[in-house]
């Protein structure tokens, strides 16, 4: 590792340079050795089943039938005239438990099935990717334990609630700052003791094969948008906006329209209370390339470049690192990456609420206050915003 170079001043944007687990110098697979041949063993399945046309046809089914896609791609008309610009929201959060994170799941519990998988492990953040996982996991009969920091289950209290109910193990951890980052570590431990278990990732991030595998089934979302705007409009967007976490909502949204160099491609990180260390969750404006969590890529970091603490009133966006094809979009310059403030988000979150009728999560609130600003008084923009989930998760919290 110590040999990675940061060649950021020479990246140029191209598919090229996605190789086996890299994206351009990012990416890679840095575990433990008892890790190594069961992750080289899920990346051979994946890459074969993704040829068989009976699982595409599967996944298929469930993406239709049990989550009930397609989601939408609905013009937001008032909040349009608000702005002074043309918005479309790409409705992940009608999606069956009310956000992308349910496409992610569904896929990977069919590739756990198909390897014999008894016991399903996740780590969560919000709790979106733990309800989704405990969901796919009843569908499928497994057993499932969720592992989530002890902050993040006291801030998405109804999504631990919904987990229990749907017969998974919720075990929370007190460690480091109880979020996001400090459950990984708890599941990558227990994943390496109990190597039969599936673990069943929730973002883009982590070592190879997980930021490929999350993508390919995330990717679902940018190819229905793409034909939804050329069938609405007759032409492709001007603009995309996703929140990036760990980046699987705005990866899956932008995949489709990489290659088509005329779509600007912006991204909203959790950034706490702006662009302070240790307040902020802004990994690719404020961090540095690191071996964080298995694999290359951006990581908030101290002096002594060891990641650190982080902080967004988001817990989905609270993580120090970001997937490593995020890092090759920034490097490259195809796509940019904004740091967005808990204030302008919550801002967002009731602007939508009382114009449209649509309450989002405040993951998503993230990605709608950097659309707005951007295109205030750009009529002629058309932009379409990933609306990765609803707010129903967080009502618990003092929002309004
Ligand atoms: C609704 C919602 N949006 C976005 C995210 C961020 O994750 P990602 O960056 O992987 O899309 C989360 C994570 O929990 C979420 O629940």
């Amino acid at each position: 590792m110590e040999n990675k170079v940061n060649t950021k001043d020479k990246l140029v944007y191209s598919k090229q340079e996605y190789k086996n687990g890299f994206f351009g110098p990012y990416g890679g697979m840095y575990v433990p050795e008892v890790l190594q041949s069961k992750l080289e063993h899920l990346a051979g399945v994946f890459e074969e089943k993704k040829k068989d046309a009976r699982f595409v046809e599967e996944v298929q089914y469930y993406f239709k039938h049990y989550i009930g896609r397609p989601s939408p791609l609905y013009y937001a008309e008032r909040l349009s005239k608000e702005v002074n610009s043309r918005i479309y929201l790409k409705r992940e959060d009608l999606n069956h438990t009310g956000a992308h994170k349910i496409n992610n799941t569904v896929g990977q519990i069919l590739l756990a099935k198909h390897m014999g998988a008894r016991e399903i492990i996740a780590e969560t953040g919000a709790g979106q990717h733990g309800v989704a996982t405990a969901t796919a996991a009843a569908l499928m009969g497994m057993r499932c334990k969720v592992f989530m920091g002890k902050k993040d289950a006291e801030r998405q209290e109804i999504n631990v609630y919904r987990m229990k109910i749907l017969g998974a193990e919720v075990v929370t951890t007190e460690r480091g700052t109880a979020t996001l980052k400090d459950a990984i570590n708890v599941a990558l431990e227990y994943y390496v003791q109990n190597p039969d278990a599936f673990y069943l990732l929730g973002s883009a991030v982590g070592p190879h094969p997980y930021p490929s595998i999350v993508r390919y089934f995330q990717e679902v979302i940018g190819q229905e948008a793409r034909q939804q705007i050329l069938e609405t409009e007759n032409r492709l967007p001007d603009n995309l906006f996703a929140c990036v976490g760990g980046g699987s909502n705005a990866i899956g949204l932008y995949a489709a329209f990489l290659d088509d160099p005329q779509v600007n491609i912006y991204s909203a990180e959790g950034g706490g209370e702006g662009e302070l260390l240790y307040k902020t969750a802004s990994t690719l404006v404020m961090g540095s390339p690191l071996v964080f969590q298995g694999t290359y890529s951006y990581c908030l970091v101290n002096d002594q470049q060891e990641s650190i603490d982080t902080y967004s009133m988001a817990a989905g966006l609270d993580y120090p690192g970001v997937g490593p094809e995020h890092a090759y979009l920034k490097d490259t310059g195809r796509g940019h990456y904004f740091c967005v403030t808990d204030q302008q988000a919550l801002e967002a979150f009731r602007l939508l609420s009382k114009l449209e009728g649509i309450i989002p999560a405040i993951e998503s609130s993230h990605a709608i206050a950097l659309a707005m600003k951007m295109m205030r008084d750009r009529p002629d923009q058309l932009s379409i915003i990933n609306l990765s989930g609803r707010g129903d998760k967080d009502m618990g919290r003092k929002l309004v």
